[in-house]
């Protein structure tokens, strides 16, 4: 039977392995811009096909379930297991893939306008500055199917139209969510609705015919395949008569979220899936900050529904299993197969019942943030599972790399290791970066069933300011809230995030890293003060700006004891003074460009630069 589960977990150690971070070495950086892949075997230029699925876990192993992405993807590519999303929700985290930038540099930090979607990407003059623009002038063809943004819909969808393409075929809103009504709009046609079909199997057509499009072509190319699975399913005329500008819409929008409904031919599938049940699904005592501090404990009903949410997740991914297995037998039919690059990965992750959460997202946990990435193509090697920290700010670096283009100064990630060579220096030499910047505003909501009256639908004071930081001793998440509660888990004592070291009611290690834990503490809130508000090589190279001079690399660098009046008593602290909606720069507190300081020059930084 085609879809047996097959033991993916067991072969990889997911998501034991993925939590434990023990085997983590030191990571060097990739190379630059025009790395061995810029011209591909024979001097032509490779070709990219990018799949990009909708809030797709890691964490709760839907890639266990997805057979053909195992056979054409992972067995034959590398699975990058620490990659990880910036934002953890649709819209920001799509703008910074296709930038290269994080959302405070693009300020698309929500889904819908005034702070996101569509509208916000245009007005922010991104139309004319994101990837496909920068492939078409390093000599690509560029396609493109699926859900672009958010708030791009059946109303502005040509006002202006998306720039870039050479073909497109955009799923557009109110209908992105409906799997059996979706509206896609082609080129510059109008849109069209596909009443009673699946909206990844109308999809995969699509791909299928962008691709023998491209391969007509001279030029080589790239194809943006993204279904929407498995996102919830959302009924359009719900959203029709919501403007989205207030939050009792919103409300009401996400309330009218079920779970996503696969193709009648995989609606039978996985009937005793269960949400894998980790030490932090429902557990017994709160955990966590702020909000998800208080939330109840789910009842038996309501764990047995979000089980049936899970498996619809599951089913609906058989689809775009599908689809990959068809887009991969593509290429290869058409002698292609070896001279293209095939990424796989999702806009943000998701969860079901961890922390006491009701299915969702946007929220700083592994199951949010950290997300899949398969890599196959030229040089990449086959079977292997990657360590080093990458992320979505990562890719347009990469692609960009790949195609041999220009690198930008003001992208805020680098191009990821992709061949053996690139992959053996980051584990052991020169550093690919060992953090995440993780940021969010506005609100989270709970797309699943509440079951008690008292149940928050939508909380709006989701604003937070994190960072991962993975090394080879440590493995760390540091966040701070817009109410200033301030979350900090040792993921290699606590892989679940079970123990918040900074709560109140915490009995913190007295030491961590083998010093205080303050030490500890007041270097990542300088690293985060940096991240929060970086721009460009900051971003990448964060404590280069804290130590122009160089000697400090990594955390473990920082924590020399000659930097301890540097960073506890001289460093302004990450805090907030107020919970905004959006990225509103005076609620943020202090600034590193403005108020940071500088190590050795004891300069501020205005002064510095
Ligand atoms: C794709 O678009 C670019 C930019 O407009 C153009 O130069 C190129 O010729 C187009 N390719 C095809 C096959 O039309
Ligand atoms: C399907 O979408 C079209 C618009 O694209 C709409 O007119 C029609 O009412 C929708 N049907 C259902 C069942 O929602
Ligand atoms: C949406 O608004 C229209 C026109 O005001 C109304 O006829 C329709 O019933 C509304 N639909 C929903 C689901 O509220
Ligand atoms: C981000 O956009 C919002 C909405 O337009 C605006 O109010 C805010 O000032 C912008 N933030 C920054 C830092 O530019």
């Amino acid at each position: 039977m085609r879809f047996s589960r097959v033991a993916l977990a067991a072969s990889l150690q997911l998501p034991a392995a993925l939590a434990r971070g023990d085997e983590q070495r030191p990571l060097g950086p990739s190379l630059g811009a025009g790395g061995p892949f810029a011209a591909g075997a024979g001097g032509k230029k490779p070709n990219i096909v990018f799949v990009l699925t909708d809030d797709q876990d890691l964490h709760m192993q839907s890639l266990d379930y997805l057979p053909l992405i195992k056979k054409h993807l992972i067995d034959q590519g590398t699975l990058y297991k620490r990659h990880y999303c910036t934002t953890a929700i649709c819209c920001p985290a799509r703008v910074s893939l296709w930038t290269g930038k994080l959302a405070h540099n693009t300020n698309v930090t929500d889904v819908n306008p005034p702070y996101g979607g569509y509208p916000k990407f245009v007005s922010q003059g991104l139309n004319s500055a994101y990837l496909p623009l920068w492939l078409q002038e390093a000599g690509y063809d560029t396609y493109y199917t699926g859900k672009l943004f958010n708030a791009h819909t059946v109303e502005n969808y040509n006002a202006p139209f998306p720039a870039g393409w050479n073909g497109s075929d955009f799923l557009l809103d109110p209908y992105t969510y409906m799997y059996l009504n979706a509206s896609f709009q082609r080129n510059r046609e109008a849109p069209v609705s596909y009443e009673g079909q699946h909206s990844v199997d109308v999809l995969a057509q699509k791909a299928l015919g962008f691709l023998d499009e491209a391969a007509r072509g001279d030029r080589p190319f790239f194809l943006g395949i993204a279904p929407v699975a498995p996102h919830s399913n959302v009924q359009a005329s719900l959203l029709t008569n919501h403007t989205f500008d207030n939050p009792d819409d919103i409300n009401k929008i996400v309330g009218a979220f079920t779970p996503p409904i696969p193709a009648e031919r995989h609606k039978h599938l996985f009937a005793d899936a269960r949400v894998p049940r980790t030490p932090n699904f429902n557990p017994e005592a709160a955990t966590g900050a702020n909000w998800v501090r208080r939330l109840r404990r789910q009842s038996a009903e309501n764990v047995a529904f979000n089980d049936h949410f899970y498996r619809q997740r599951l089913r609906t991914l058989q689809s775009v299993d599908e689809l990959v297995a068809a887009v991969v037998d593509r290429l290869a039919e058409r002698g292609l197969l070896d001279s293209t690059y095939v990424f796989y990965t999702t806009d943000n992750g998701y969860h079901i019942g961890q922390h006491r959460l009701q299915p969702g997202k946007e929220c700083g946990f592994e199951e949010d943030i950290n997300v899949p990435l398969i890599v196959r193509g030229p040089g990449v090697p086959r079977g292997e599972v990657a360590e080093v920290v990458t992320a979505h700010v990562d890719l347009a670096p990469t692609i960009l790399s790949l195609a041999g283009g220009k690198s930008r100064a003001d992208f805020d990630g680098e191009p990821i290791p992709l061949s053996r060579e690139e992959l053996d220096r980051a584990a052991t030499g020169r550093r690919h970066h060992e953090h995440v910047t993780v940021e969010f505003w506005g609100f989270a909501a709970s797309e699943g069933k509440l079951f008690r009256d008292d149940e928050a639908r939508l909380v709006l004071n989701n604003n937070y300011k994190a960072l991962r930081v993975i090394g080879s001793e440590y493995n760390l998440y540091y966040a701070v809230w817009c109410n200033n509660e301030h979350e900090l888990y040792d993921l290699k004592t606590d892989p679940y995030q079970l123990d918040n070291l900074l709560h109140s009611t915490a009995t913190p290690p007295a030491t961590l890293l083998g010093v205080p834990l303050a030490k500890v503490l007041a270097r990542l809130d300088a690293l985060l003060l940096v991240l929060k508000s970086c721009k460009g090589a900051t971003c990448v190279r964060p404590w280069q700006a804290l130590h122009p001079a160089g000697d400090v690399q990594n955390l473990r660098d920082a924590l020399s004891a000659r930097f301890d009046a540097f960073y506890e008593q001289q460093q302004p602290k990450v805090r907030f003074d107020r919970c905004e909606l959006g990225y509103i720069l005076d609620a943020e507190g202090p600034q590193f460009e403005a108020d940071g300081l500088v190590y050795r020059h004891g300069l501020r930084w205005s002064e510095w630069v």
